[in-house]
């Protein structure tokens, strides 16, 4: 029987967030009305995945007026500052920070000018729940048999506003009867496949299994994968996308062994005014997130580290981008 759970949700006039470091062994909630606490919390990952990051800070700037008297002005430029230097690359933070812009524009001199805000997060918030359904009902028609899934990093209930991108194409699928199983990758450094994707299979019922992420090329080997699907951070019209550090590789495997890899994400993950993945920014995390899994060293901190967070997989490697506006294919004419 499916389990359910709220990742992201606005009640009693605070922020109530799922804190994801420290899921799957402990299920313990945020909750806040602070816009610097929910900005630390986009640092820190205890909440994260492009969409919900977005909606997260939109609901922070939105919160940065409650109860506030002074220069409003001044206000939203110190919010939308801080609230945009909290992660680069998933491009949906921007977005969302840009929609709350137009907001306050039209509405900095009302008497309610929190209201006004924090009316339009809700919608983004609600925008995305119905673009989470739209991506798995366009993805359904990538399963040809009851198909075996790849997938990498956290794409569900805890990365969205909604039900997820990729993720809710393989949820969908399984209770359609196209899934039957999914491999998960662990997702090094944080391990988003091994705490937080599982956590989502484990509650909606989905047969898996972990896998650390070096074995995905030895079950394409064996025949044991129909298919790839991932989310993304950040799409160029051209159709590179940034995701996960590890897609580009889950990708460059699937198109050594003629296996069909897919990227689910809403439109709003495309960045219409970024021409190809060269500019996309990466974003590179503390070496300590290699050194170390959860606090404990498992090597010496003095060592060097490289530590993007993200890669960039070429169009050319994407079957198709599985969006709420349909499936696009190269040469990726993507549409708003
Ligand atoms: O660093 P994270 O955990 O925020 O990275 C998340 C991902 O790369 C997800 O795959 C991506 O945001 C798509 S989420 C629908």
């Amino acid at each position: 029987m499916p389990e359910s759970f709220k990742s992201i949700e606005f009640k009693n006039d605070k922020l109530v967030l799922i804190n994801q470091t420290k899921l799957p062994l402990e299920e313990e909630y945020i909750a806040t009305d602070n816009p610097e606490r929910i900005a630390q919390a986009i640092e820190k990952l205890e909440v994260r995945g492009a969409p919900a990051i977005g909606i997260a800070a939109a609901y922070a700037l939105a919160l940065c007026f409650k109860n506030f008297n002074g220069n409003t002005q001044e206000r939203f430029e110190r919010c939308y500052k801080r609230l945009a230097s909290t992660r680069p690359t998933a491009v949906n933070l921007f977005m969302a920070l840009d929609e709350l812009k137009k907001t306050f524009l039209e509405s900095q001199n009302s008497q309610d000018l929190y209201s006004a805000l924090l009316e339009r997060a809700k919608e983004l918030h609600e925008e995305d729940i119905k673009m989470c359904e739209a991506i798995a009902e366009n993805g359904l028609s990538i399963f040809k048999k009851k198909s075996t899934v790849l997938t990498h990093c956290n794409t569900g209930q805890l990365a969205t506003g909604g039900n997820g991108t990729a993720f809710n194409v393989i949820k969908k699928g399984f209770e359609e009867g196209k899934v039957e199983f999914v491999y998960v990758d662990e997702t090094r450094p944080l391990l988003q496949g091994s705490r937080l994707t599982a956590f989502e299979l484990g509650k909606a019922g989905i047969p898996f299994a972990i896998i650390t992420d070096s074995t995905a090329g030895m079950l394409m080997k064996d025949g044991k994968i129909d298919l790839a699907i991932t989310g993304a951070d950040r799409i160029a019209i051209n159709g590179d996308s940034a995701n996960k550090i590890g897609t580009y590789g889950v990708a460059a495997l699937c198109k050594f062994h003629n296996i069909p890899f897919y990227i689910a994400a809403p439109m709003s993950t495309v960045d219409f005014d970024c021409k190809n993945g060269d500019e996309i920014k990466i974003e590179f995390r503390a070496k300590e997130e290699i050194t170390r899994i959860k606090g404990v060293p498992v090597t010496r901190d003095d060592y060097g580290v490289y530590s993007p967070a993200f890669d960039v997989t070429p169009a050319e490697l994407i079957k198709g981008v599985i969006t709420d506006k349909g499936i696009f294919h190269l040469p990726f004419n993507f549409t708003k």
